[in-house]
């Protein structure tokens, strides 16, 4: 599977951190992330990528910031990105199953390490349920086209 990473300056071994345990796995990571602690704008990486999940040039995405907060408001601006802010497994494993989320945000200054490398797991483990969800997910996609719902 082909994981978006993602991450500002306060993320960089964060970032580094899990691109190795997930590569270890198998997952192939590109990097969208600055790699320096020089300081930079959290947008950027956002969008960077929500537009290689939103393009299906990746299949799912992580970002890292400080919180995991600012850089997952920028990529939830674009069209058919579902970014969720988790700080736990359970809401990270949930947020596929029900919301359809292609994005796992989490905050580099809010959780270890050992912490992230579960949250990841139970994202990228957990499968979309469809059925009684569908009809919410479609319900978000038509406040991003303007539908009245
Ligand atoms: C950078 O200082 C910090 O604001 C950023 O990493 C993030 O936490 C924003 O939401």
């Amino acid at each position: 599977m082909k994981i978006a990473i993602g991450n500002d300056h306060t993320a960089v071994e964060m970032k580094n951190h899990i691109s190795e345990y997930l590569s270890a796995k198998g997952y192939t990571i590109v990097n969208y992330g600055t790699d320096t602690e020089e300081r930079v704008d959290y947008p950027v990486y956002g969008k960077r990528v929500a537009d290689a999940v939103a393009s299906g040039t990746c299949e799912l995405g992580i970002l890292i910031c400080g919180t995991g907060i600012g850089i997952s408001l920028a990529a939830n601006k674009v069209k058919g990105i579902r970014a969720a802010v988790c700080s736990e497994p359970y809401s990270a494993m949930m947020t596929r199953r029900h919301n359809d989320s292609n994005i796992i945000a989490f905050g580099a200054r809010v959780v270890g390490p050992a912490t992230a490398e579960m949250i990841v797991d139970a994202f990228l483990e957990a499968e979309y349920e469809g059925g009684r969800h569908a009809r919410r997910v479609e319900m978000i996609e038509g406040i991003e086209n303007g539908k009245e719902i």
